[in-house]
């Protein structure tokens, strides 16, 4: 384990970046869920894979034992509100999905409306990492349109108070 100084060291510089937020949405043909995440990585180019790490308590974790794929929304800041019900909010306790414009996508995934960027990816591997679990994707679609704005970074949601702890 690190010491105490080292532990506030990492959470101060991690505190201080601004890596890419994304909204992660699944199904497992029954239920649907989402939720806001910065754990993501592409870790291959060719193949193309990426991968997503959700905490084991997330209610979309649960769903997304049960599902063979992901959907990853890459909001521009003109979506942060998207960003913070997803964050702020569990699906233990509310239907995102009812305040938000969603249709259904790829292999039947929640795709929300208002996001011109993502990719759907096949879950091939799902990796223990301590309080999350990082799930492998191999894109299998995806759409690449014109960012309303720039890109929704890390420092723009980091005042939101996650719906679960982590
Ligand atoms: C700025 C920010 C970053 C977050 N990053 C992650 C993350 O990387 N992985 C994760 O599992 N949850 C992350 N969360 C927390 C979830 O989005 C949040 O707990 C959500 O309410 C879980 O919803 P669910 O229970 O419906 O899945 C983050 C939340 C915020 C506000």
């Amino acid at each position: 384990m690190p010491t105490p100084r080292v532990a506030d060291a990492f959470h101060d510089i991690a505190a201080d970046l601004d890596y890419p937020m994304v909204v992660v949405t699944t199904s497992d043909g029954t239920e649907r869920a989402g939720c806001l995440i910065g754990f993501l990585a592409q870790c291959s180019i060719d193949p193309p894979l990426l991968m997503v790490w959700m905490s084991k308590r997330n209610h979309t974790t649960r769903v997304a034992a049960a599902a063979t794929s992901l959907l990853v929304h890459f909001p521009s800041r003109d979506e942060r509100e998207l960003a913070v019900l997803f964050g702020s909010q569990t699906g233990d306790e509310v239907d995102k999905f009812s305040r938000c414009r969603w249709e259904p996508g790829p292999e039947g995934l929640p795709l929300l409306s208002d996001c011109s960027r993502w990719v759907a990816g096949h879950i091939v591997e799902r990796v223990d990492t301590g309080d999350h679990v990082g799930h492998l994707l191999e894109p299998f679609d995806g759409a690449a349109g014109a960012w309303a704005s720039a890109q929704l970074g890390f420092q723009s949601v980091k005042d939101v108070e996650p719906g679960h702890s982590p």
